[in-house]
């Protein structure tokens, strides 16, 4: 088997202009939703990532017709014929993401029974799935977890229940709209996700036909209704997309402008990205299309030269510091001058990839403590979760192996930022969340090629 191998060759500064479609977090959920529905529906500005692919193929093993619509980027989902699909064909399916969690509601919805294969996703901690389970067993789900996978079903239906959540998973919360929209009676969700691409999709579930309140305080309010339609929906743009380009562009000491990148979701990112001295400008839509600019909006990120400041930062849910900010982030800090922290207080290892950072050239330091912040969930649980970065520190080549997502973008980084040529193993696995990542370094003047 032929490795998957780019070879970067490093030190030129990143220049030009790139454009980010609809959010890989949010996409994915919306094709989930569409299996509520009693009528086709059609999603725009779908990337074309690993993701939507593997949600395609489950989709399709339940009858659902997956066709691309006429313009490009737009999905139709038909669901008018779902049906049962067989253990064995689902199981294609095993391992390869943390979407076919997801199906169970409206799986249980449309057929009364469940199949849901191993999962996937990126290895940043256990990641484990009590909230859903226990969710779904509070709406009156029967589950049984076996080595093959988990089997659900619904004896007695569906029912609305008082869930609380004990952290504000953005899965759980999804898994609990996605199957209170059609229970019968009144769900509340306390301690619920708030993050835009939630929010977004319960946007998307209330133009099928459902009913859901966001209150103050992280509690939202469900009340089901007997069927649901399809929706035609242009998703949020991918903010963590967007913020892995921005950091590309203040590593490399470049400018980047991202189109379709949109302000109100990234306020926390924009915010930290002028206090460690990046410089942006923002284009609305609305501005782009009057003339002023291109014909769309979006930021423009660069370095304006000079040092950059170090920073105490700590992740955190909406609309906190994204944890899928963080990795990329780490890698500009690298080159600030002084102490930087990162505190992760979403996932428990999701620190590992600083070794690389270290073998490039750069100074990072992880520890168990909460540093920088406020004590948070992993403090007394030994996790390596702190990270204090000293800099600036001068990356030189390496040769790297992928990880995950998040911190594969940030190997790449750090590849582009340093001197010489590295050798980037397991690129293809940022093809799950980055479209046409290589034609977009192109672009930007990178010098890349495969092996
Ligand atoms: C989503 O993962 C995203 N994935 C992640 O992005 C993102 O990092 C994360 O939300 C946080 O924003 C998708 O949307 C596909 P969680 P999710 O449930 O839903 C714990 C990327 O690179 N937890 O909010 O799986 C969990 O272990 C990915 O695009 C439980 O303990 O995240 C974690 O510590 C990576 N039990 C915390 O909650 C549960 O049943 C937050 O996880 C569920 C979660």
């Amino acid at each position: 088997m032929t490795e998957d191998v780019l070879v970067v060759h490093g030190g030129t500064p990143l220049q030009g202009q790139i454009r980010v479609r609809g959010a890989k977090n949010l996409v994915s959920k919306a094709m989930v939703a569409a299996l509520l529905g009693e009528s086709p529906s059609r999603l725009f500005d779908v990337p074309r990532i690993r993701d939507v692919e593997v949600v395609s193929g489950l989709l399709e093993l339940h009858g659902v017709k997956v066709s691309a619509g006429a313009e490009d980027g737009e999905l139709v989902m038909d669901p008018t014929n779902v049906e049962s699909a067989s253990t064995d064909e689902i199981n294609v399916h095993a391992g390869s993401s943390r979407i076919p969690i997801l199906l169970c509601g409206p799986l249980l919805h449309r057929l009364g029974h469940a199949f849901i294969p191993d999962l996937g996703g990126c290895h940043i901690g256990p990641r484990p799935i009590d909230f859903h389970i226990g969710a779904l067993r509070e709406f009156g789900a029967v589950v049984d977890k076996t080595p093959e996978g988990m089997h659900l079903s619904a004896p007695n239906g569906l029912h609305g229940a008082k869930l609380e959540l004990p952290y504000p998973s953005v899965g759980a919360t999804e898994q609990v709209l996605l199957t209170a929209v059609r229970a019968e009676g009144v769900t509340e969700l306390r301690n619920a996700a708030i993050e835009p691409e939630i929010i977004d999709l319960i946007c998307i579930l209330q133009k099928m036909g459902a009913i859901i309140k966001v209150h103050t305080d992280r509690v939202i309010e469900i009340q089901g209704v007997p069927r649901l339609y399809g929706y035609e929906h242009k998703p949020i743009p991918d903010r963590i997309e967007a913020a892995s380009w921005a950091a590309a562009a203040l590593a490399t000491r470049g400018e980047i402008e991202v189109l379709g990148a949109r302000q109100q979701d990234m306020m926390t990112f924009l915010n930290v990205y002028r206090s460690i001295g990046g410089e942006l400008k923002i284009t609305d839509d609305r501005v782009a299309r009057a003339g002023v600019a291109g014909s769309e909006g979006g930021i423009k990120f660069w370095h304006p030269g000079g040092e950059l400041k170090a920073v105490a930062l700590e992740t955190d849910v909406h609309p906190g510091f994204m944890t899928d900010w963080q990795q990329p982030l780490v890698v500009a800090l690298t080159q600030a001058r002084g102490i930087s922290i990162m505190h992760e207080t979403v996932y428990e290892q999701r620190l590992g990839y600083t070794e690389a950072l270290n073998s490039m050239g750069a100074t990072i330091q992880v520890y168990r403590d909460c540093l920088g912040g406020t004590p948070c969930r992993f403090g007394r649980r030994n996790f390596m979760h702190s990270a204090v970065i000293a800099g600036p520190s001068k990356l030189h080549a390496a040769d790297l192996r992928i990880p995950d997502l998040r911190a594969g973008f940030a190997h790449l980084i750090a590849a582009l930022a340093a001197e010489g040529t590295s050798r980037v193993y397991g690129v293809n696995l940022i093809k799950r969340g980055y479209e046409d990542f290589e034609a977009k370094l192109a672009a930007l003047g990178a010098h890349v090629e495969r092996l």
